[in-house]
């Protein structure tokens, strides 16, 4: 199975258990660490609408607290006849772990829609060096 099916299959799984009672719309997100590991998750609302978070926040969570750390290919999955490209905050939270030249494929339930890199989705990203200096980056 390609990289692509993997992710879509897991961001698939963890669609079906998206938390959207306010939206009525279910996200999917998964992530492929350089080591081969897919991290998955939905979307997560909340009755203080503010407080919810989106599917790729959920798997990028997910993938850290398991210790993951570099992001080589993202999918996200939902339905509806638009795009679900990720959010403006999704983008840079994937910047933080993923290049500029890294895949991010927008599936609806029936496959794949369109392909995207990070420096597309996200040019000139927010990024701060060890030193604490902020610079304008690729993605
Ligand atoms: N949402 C995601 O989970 N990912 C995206 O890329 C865009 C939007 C969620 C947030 C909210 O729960 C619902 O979709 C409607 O905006």
């Amino acid at each position: 199975m390609s990289a692509f099916d993997q992710l879509f299959k897991a961001a698939s799984a963890a669609r079906e258990n998206a938390h959207a009672p306010y939206s009525s719309f279910h996200v999917g997100a998964a992530v492929l660490t350089r080591d081969g590991a897919i991290h998955a998750g939905c979307n997560v609302e909340n009755a203080a609408y503010p407080e919810g978070w989106c599917a790729e926040t959920t798997a990028l969570g997910a993938m850290v607290a398991s210790g993951g750390r570099e992001v080589v290919e993202v999918v996200v999955v939902a339905g509806g006849e638009r795009l679900c490209t990720p959010c403006g905050g999704c983008r840079q939270r994937l910047a933080e772990f993923a290049g500029p030249e890294t895949s991010v494929h927008i599936a609806g339930p029936e496959g794949l829609r369109r392909s995207f890199t990070l420096g597309e989705l996200l040019p000139a990203g927010f990024d701060l060096d060890p030193d604490g200096n902020a610079a304008a980056g690729e993605a």
